[in-house]
Order: structure tokens, then C-alpha cells, then sequence
């Protein structure tokens, strides 16, 4: 029993720690920002080798919407984070890998948004990784379109899957509560019948009892 709790605790532990270690996920960053507020670029590209040692650098480039190229904003690399650009001084921080030159999430930290930051975004692994006897280089990126809103909207697919929600939890109820009056009928129903029954084989009983008392009176007449 004690073998038993010790493996599942252990297993538990092995789990967390998975959790917090190993599980990269690429998950896709926002696209609309708030004017005043922070907003997180995410850019996340995880190892194809996840037990490879590597190393990556990583750059960030920006096109303004109704501009036609794109310019260096933000590099990340074995120096640390460098803005590259005068219309992010003061306003990009790291928020990507911590404490380690093997960088699988890039994202990056913009203050103070305002609508000039409305545009395409895009973000460059430049990405080695160690084998054993030779190095695979490779270069990933990643796009953003973002745009700026005055304040936060809802998006029409989250506003929609919350009245589906809704709607889902009380066509659930609806329906047990359908279905408990159905089952509670039939019961009654069957209730009624197995005592309709009962008494009816009740009186056939003493029925042909009282026949046979009869019969046995006749007999003994
Ligand atoms: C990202 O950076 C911002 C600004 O430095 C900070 O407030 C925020 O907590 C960071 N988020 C993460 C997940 O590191
Ligand atoms: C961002 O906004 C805050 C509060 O409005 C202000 O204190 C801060 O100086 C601003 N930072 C930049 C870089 O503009
Ligand atoms: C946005 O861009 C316009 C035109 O380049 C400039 O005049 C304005 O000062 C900028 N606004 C901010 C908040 O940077
Ligand atoms: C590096 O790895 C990628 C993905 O595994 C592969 O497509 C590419 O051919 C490799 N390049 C070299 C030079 O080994």
C-alpha cells in the first residue's frame, strides 16, 4: 500500500515537474492591443530536438501599417536585449527565455502602447544546434499582425463560445430536468401498475381461495 502511494506520488512529481520544465507549446500571441497599456508580442518556437543542446539569437522587426518596409527594432542575443529603434526606446522588454542562451520563447514586452505601433511584426530565430559531429543552423520566424484599439473589445469568437456555453449549461438542465420528470412518471406509472397488480392478484387469490373453501363446503356437504 505504502509502494502503491509512494509510485503514484512520485509519478505526481514527475508530472509536475514536466510541467514546469519540459512542455514547449507554440502558442500563437495576441493580436490587439489596448493604446496605453502593455502588450506582449509572443513568439515562441521550440526545438525540433528538444534533447539537442542549442543556442539561439533572436531579432525583431516592425513595418508600420501603410509603410512598405519592414525596420530592426529589437535584438536578443549572448550581449542581452538591444532596442534598435528610436520609436521603442525605453519601451520593449524581454519576456522571453530566462537565464539561458537556449532560447525557445521570444516574446517581447511593449509599453505604453500607442496607435503608431499599429503594424506587421515579425520576430527571427537564428537557431544552432549541437550534435555530435556537426551543427544544424536554422532560421525561424514568426508574423504578427497587430492592431491598436482605444479599449479592449471582445472578440466576436469569444463573445459567440460564451452564449454557446450558456445556452450548452441550460439545454443540459433543461434536459435533465425533462428527463427527471419523464423517469419520475414512469416510476409512478409503474408504481401504480405493480400495485393495481398486486391487488388484483390479491383478489384472484382470495378469490379462487374462497371458491375452494366453496368447493371444499360442497364437498363436505
Ligand atoms: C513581461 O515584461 C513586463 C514588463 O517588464 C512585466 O511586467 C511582465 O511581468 C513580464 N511578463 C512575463 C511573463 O515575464
Ligand atoms: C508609460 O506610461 C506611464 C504611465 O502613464 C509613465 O509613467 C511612463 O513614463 C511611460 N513610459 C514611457 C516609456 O513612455
Ligand atoms: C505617431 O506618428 C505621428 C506621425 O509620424 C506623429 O506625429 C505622432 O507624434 C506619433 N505619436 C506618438 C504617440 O508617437
Ligand atoms: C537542419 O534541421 C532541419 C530540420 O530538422 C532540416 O530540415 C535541415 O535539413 C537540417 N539542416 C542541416 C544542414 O542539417
Amino acid at each position: 500500500m505504502a509502494a502503491l502511494h509512494l509510485l503514484l506520488l512520485s509519478l505526481l512529481c514527475v508530472l509536475l515537474v514536466y510541467q514546469c520544465h519540459g512542455a514547449c507549446v507554440e502558442v500563437d500571441s495576441d493580436t490587439e492591443a489596448v493604446a496605453g497599456k502593455g502588450f506582449k508580442l509572443g513568439c515562441i518556437s521550440c526545438k525540433r530536438r528538444s534533447e539537442v543542446s542549442g543556442t539561439a539569437t533572436v531579432e525583431w522587426y516592425f513595418r508600420a501599417k501603410g509603410d512598405a518596409d519592414f525596420v530592426h527594432i529589437y535584438s536578443y542575443n549572448e550581449y542581452g536585449p538591444i532596442i534598435e529603434h528610436e520609436q521603442f526606446l525605453d519601451r520593449l522588454d524581454w519576456n522571453g527565455t530566462k537565464r539561458s542562451n537556449d532560447i525557445q520563447d521570444a516574446s517581447i514586452y511593449l509599453l505604453n502602447v500607442t496607435f503608431n505601433d499599429t503594424g506587421t511584426y515579425r520576430c527571427f530565430f537564428n537557431r544552432i544546434l549541437f550534435f555530435d559531429n556537426y551543427e544544424n543552423i536554422s532560421l525561424v520566424s514568426k508574423v504578427i499582425h497587430l492592431s491598436v484599439v482605444a479599449k479592449a473589445t471582445r472578440g466576436t469568437a469569444s463573445i459567440v463560445s460564451e452564449i454557446m456555453m450558456y445556452v450548452s449549461i441550460i439545454g443540459l438542465q433543461l434536459w435533465l430536468l425533462i428527463e427527471m420528470i419523464y423517469c419520475y412518471r414512469k416510476i409512478a406509472a409503474a408504481g401504480e401498475e405493480a400495485l393495481r397488480e398486486a391487488a388484483n392478484a390479491e383478489y384472484l387469490a382470495i378469490a379462487s381461495e374462497s371458491k375452494d373453501n366453496c368447493a371444499g363446503v360442497q364437498v363436505g356437504e
